[in-house]
């Protein structure tokens, strides 16, 4: 059975939607569970395909994992007995590889297959591998499993060359147990990365500096029992607003941190669109009379205009009254999802890492495919403007990072359904 969204546009948006928990918050804090043999309560988690994969992992290595209620997990890893990933889950999701620190701290060995690359760029793992050496730990890759062993972690400082997210994350955990005091240069400063802090410091962890820079962690023996709220997805919030400045509509977003989202609202305040900022955790978005402005973006690591934003900004922007340029500088490919665009009326030419974006006075319906999570979601975006009827296939993208997307966007007033039907039998 292959699914489809059908999506009829001209509707503006308007209403009240609530922000669900951060997905890259919830994976890192899931593995990062392994830390402890205690129990550990995390509350706010989406239901997502990829928090699913996380915990299937997590039970693959002996983890005992407990639905309390929506969204909230009771996890004990006292008996893992399994240090080594099965390739199918991390082919599924790269965000495996970040249990590797964990693993390594806990078992002073780990096996975990190197993540391939994926749609939007070849995504290596060499900073964290550098991180992980640099605590004295011996890596090797064989039969495309990276294998790292260590009979002591100690210590050390180390230089990020890129604000590596996932690559912070995996040192912060490895150190988290380590002996001594690592200090993390060049970090990345993401809010997911802070939660993570946050997390393993609720459970007797040393971490210090977490969004800035420079990060600085004691080692200590080991980690207890905590509860954790997951924070809210700045992604999904900016998705959201970004939808209602497309559809000239107006929505009030709750549940998502203002101070995460400067760049996004910024950036919109510049294309012309009203935002009041009626708390710090509630956003009003009025574009009821908004004619978007071009505005030029470069995407950088935080608190720099966020990649994962990138795409749902372009399609936002194909329907500005003028061109604007945006610049990805994060991953080197993250623009396929343009010809889809493009194939609704947009007028968008990409060179290398940069796109030019014409605007047009509206977009029109089409069949088109998702390329990535975020593309996903911008095809929604042109969808909810344009003249007519659009269907999005390749939905696994978007389940992966949206919780109950079809539903938050009916109920602010868009045309959606899903529908599911036999695939179309080519001879
Ligand atoms: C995290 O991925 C997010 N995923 C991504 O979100 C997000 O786009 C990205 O950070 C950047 O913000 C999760 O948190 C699960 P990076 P991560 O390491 O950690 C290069 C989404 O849509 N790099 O900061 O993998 C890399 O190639 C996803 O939710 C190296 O060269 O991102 C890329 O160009 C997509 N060597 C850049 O750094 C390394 O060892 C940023 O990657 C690691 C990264």
């Amino acid at each position: 059975m292959t699914e489809k969204l059908i999506i009829k546009g001209g509707n503006p948006l308007k209403g009240e939607v609530n922000i669900s928990g951060a997905k890259n918050s919830a994976l890192v804090v899931l593995a990062a569970s392994i830390l402890s043999k205690d129990d550990v309560v995390i509350k706010n988690v989406p239901d997502l395909t990829d928090v699913n994969t996380i915990i299937e992992l997590l039970n693959y290595f002996g983890s005992k994992i407990e639905r309390k209620s929506k969204g909230e997990f009771v996890i004990n890893s006292r008996f893992i007995n399994k240090n080594t990933a099965p390739y199918e889950l991390v082919s599924k999701m790269r965000a495996s590889f970040f249990t590797l620190g964990a693993l390594l701290a806990r078992f002073g060995e780990a096996q975990i297959p190197l993540p391939g690359g994926c749609a939007i760029g070849s995504r290596p793992v060499d900073i964290h591998l550098k991180g992980l050496k640099a605590l004295g730990a011996e890596v090797s890759i064989e039969h495309g499993m990276t294998i790292v062993k260590a009979n002591k972690l100690i210590g050390n400082k180390i230089y990020l060359d890129f604000p590596s997210v996932g690559a912070t994350e995996n040192i912060i955990m490895a150190a988290c147990l380590a002996e001594g005091t690592t200090i993390i240069e060049n970090c990345a400063k993401e809010p997911e990365v802070v939660d993570l802090a946050n997390f393993l410091n609720s459970m007797g962890a040393k971490i210090h500096g977490a969004g800035s820079a420079t990060i600085t962690i004691d080692g200590v023996k080991k980690l207890h029992s905590t509860e954790h709220n997951v924070i809210p997805d700045r992604i999904e919030a900016g998705t959201f607003m970004l939808a209602a400045g497309a559809t000239k509509g107006k929505i009030v977003v709750h549940n998502a941190l203002e101070k995460h989202l400067e760049s996004l609202i910024s950036k919109m305040i510049e294309a012309g669109v009203k935002i009041n900022i009626i708390d710090d955790k509630t956003i009003e978005v009025d574009a009821t009379n908004t004619i978007i402005k071009p505005v030029d973006v470069r995407t950088l690591p935080y608190p720099g205009f966020f990649t994962d934003l990138q795409s749902q900004m372009v399609a936002f922007l194909s329907l500005a009254k003028g061109t604007s340029i945006v610049y990805e500088t994060v991953f080197e490919n993250r623009f396929m999802y343009v010809d889809e665009l493009n194939r609704m009326g947009a007028d968008i030419k990409t060179e290398s890492n940069l796109a030019i974006i014409k605007g047009v006075p509206s977009l029109s319906g089409a069949p088109v495919k998702a390329t990535d999570l975020r593309a996903a979601a911008a095809l929604a975006i042109a969808g909810f403007s344009a003249e007519g009827e659009t269907t999005i296939t390749e939905l696994q993208y978007l389940d992966r990072g949206y919780e109950n997307f079809e539903e938050k966007c009916k109920k602010l007033g868009a045309d959606i359904k899903r529908i599911k039907e036999l695939p179309v039998l080519t001879y």
